[in-house]
């Protein structure tokens, strides 16, 4: 099949590649003209595991090209897969600043070019997540901006990958959702996703879309769950791990269950994802606190961690930090809306001199993301940073080390050359560790005579 992905950004550009494995002619297309221009000198603007592989693979075979030409991407395919960022608008209201509503412009730019540059007929696929009824939108701007009588066809075909994942989750995806109002495009759409005829739900346009965003949406009511019974558990004892395993035993829960207690959930697509959400049933006139709720813990879950800071190491200004984990989560290099940025924020805000920082993937994306905020609170907090190619590095030497992001490689870190490296060889020299993500064994840490909080697991600290 002849396929273009318009929009080549974590979704567009694996998806591009992953149909040009399958043996599909593609191009992607994107707006932005360094990114395409890297992609065709064999470079891959974004980190995903195993993603440079098959891009280099295919790009190789002529089966996978690059554009920024939206009109040879619309000509090219047969199925146009709309693959564009669908951002929080600014607030819209100003009495609840929860209420913010996808912004659509990038899809609506789409289905013009779309409408400007079709020259027969052709499946129009909305992979962007997306309000309900944006495919009815989507359809009357095509009509509207068509100049020829030529039949098109719009589906939604929402996407589930997980960055850090997204080949893998793309190669073996939970569920392919097929959602159209017409029978035509089905054969079709069948047929592409013909690996995984099982995974297949077919449904209208209106569920499909709906669907993606209540999936996000329910797994962050679980996230915010578990971060306030996290809350809890430091009040009375109990430990979220086990009380999230004792949850996860419950087959109508099941040991899947998204209950990992935490710092929050960050990244490009829950927060607002979750704020859409919220925002369609108010403009649908119906109740959701549930939702704004969610978000209220999300967004209070730093503050909490970093008063927790606070009340243990006193006095900032006298120490130095290390925050490992940037980006939002592990396998990505994508700082959108990271809570690990967020804890740096707000210590670079409390007066912290030095704060040393490492991601395996994330410094680059980091320090461009800083830059953009200039001096907005006052400081250059790329002044106040040392990026750290190493673990090792950024635990050398320190007083206070924080977790922000999940990761294998911060498991692996032994406790006890970890106070040793921290301490600079000084064992009776404090060391502090906080930890927003559950990486550690606290036994083992207070044993090596760190004074040490894991979010939602209290024991005696010393
Ligand atoms: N990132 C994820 O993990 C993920 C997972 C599932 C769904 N989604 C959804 O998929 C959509 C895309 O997300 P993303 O993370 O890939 O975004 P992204 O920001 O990484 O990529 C979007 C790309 O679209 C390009 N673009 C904007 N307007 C364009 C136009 N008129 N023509 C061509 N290109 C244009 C931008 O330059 C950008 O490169 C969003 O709706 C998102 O919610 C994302």
């Amino acid at each position: 099949m002849k396929i273009s992905t318009i929009g080549s950004g974590y979704v567009g550009l694996v998806t591009g590649a992953i149909f040009s494995e399958w043996g599909h002619e593609v191009i992607c297309a994107d707006v932005n003209e360094s990114k395409i221009e890297k992609l065709k000198q064999g470079e891959v603007p974004i980190f995903e595991p195993g993603l440079k592989e098959l891009i280099d693979r295919n790009r190789t075979s002529g089966r996978l090209k690059f554009t920024t030409d939206n009109k040879e991407a619309v000509e090219h395919a047969d199925i146009i897969f709309i693959c564009v960022g669908t951002p929080a608008e600014e607030r819209i209201k100003s009495h609840d600043q929860y209420l913010k509503r996808a912004n659509l412009t990038y899809v609506g730019k789409v289905a013009r070019d779309i409408a400007m540059y079709i020259d027969r007929p052709k499946i129009v696929v909305d992979k962007s997540t997306v309000p309900v009824k944006t495919g009815e939108h989507v359809e009357k701007t095509i009509k509207r901006y068509l100049s020829k009588d030529i039949p098109f066809w719009v589906v939604s075909n929402p996407e589930f990958l997980r960055e850090g994942q997204a080949v893998k989750d793309c190669l073996d995806p939970d569920r392919i959702v097929i959602g159209c109002n017409q029978q035509e495009p089905f054969k079709t759409m069948r047929e592409l996703y013909s690996r995984f005829p099982e995974r297949i739900i077919e449904t209208n346009i209106w569920s499909a879309e709906l669907g993606k965003l209540a999936a996000n949406g329910f797994l962050a009511i679980s996230i915010s769950y578990a971060n306030i019974l996290a809350r809890l558990c430091d009040k009375t004892g109990a430990d979220v791990g086990q009380v999230a395993k004792i949850m996860k035993a419950d087959r109508r829960i099941g040991p899947k269950a998204f209950l990992n207690a935490g710092i929050g959930y960050g990244g490009s697509c829950f927060p607002k994802d979750v704020a859409a959400l919220y925002n369609i049933f108010s403009e649908e006139g119906l109740d959701s606190q549930l939702l704004k709720e969610v978000m209220i813990v999300n967004d209070t879950q730093v503050e909490y961690f970093i008063e927790k800071i606070k009340e243990e190491v006193w006095t900032v200004g006298d120490k130095t930090f290390s925050v490992l984990g940037l980006a939002f989560k592990d396998d990505t290099d994508d700082v959108r809306e990271s809570r690990g940025l967020e804890v740096l924020k707000e210590l670079c805000r409390m007066g912290a001199p030095k704060i040393k920082v490492y991601d395996k993937h994330a410094l680059e994306t980091t320090r461009e993301e800083l830059e953009r905020m200039g001096m907005k609170d006052g400081f250059d907090y790329n002044e106040k940073l040392l990026y750290c190619d190493t673990v090792n590095e950024a635990c050398s030497d320190t007083d206070v080390l924080i977790v922000a992001s999940e990761s294998n490689e911060f498991k692996e870190i032994k406790p006890y050359h970890l106070r040793k490296a921290m301490t600079n060889g000084e064992m009776n020299r404090p060391s502090w560790i906080f930890e927003g993500r559950h990486t550690f064994n606290p036994t083992e840490m207070l044993k090596e005579g760190f004074i040490f909080y894991s979010i939602g697991r209290p024991f005696e600290r010393k």
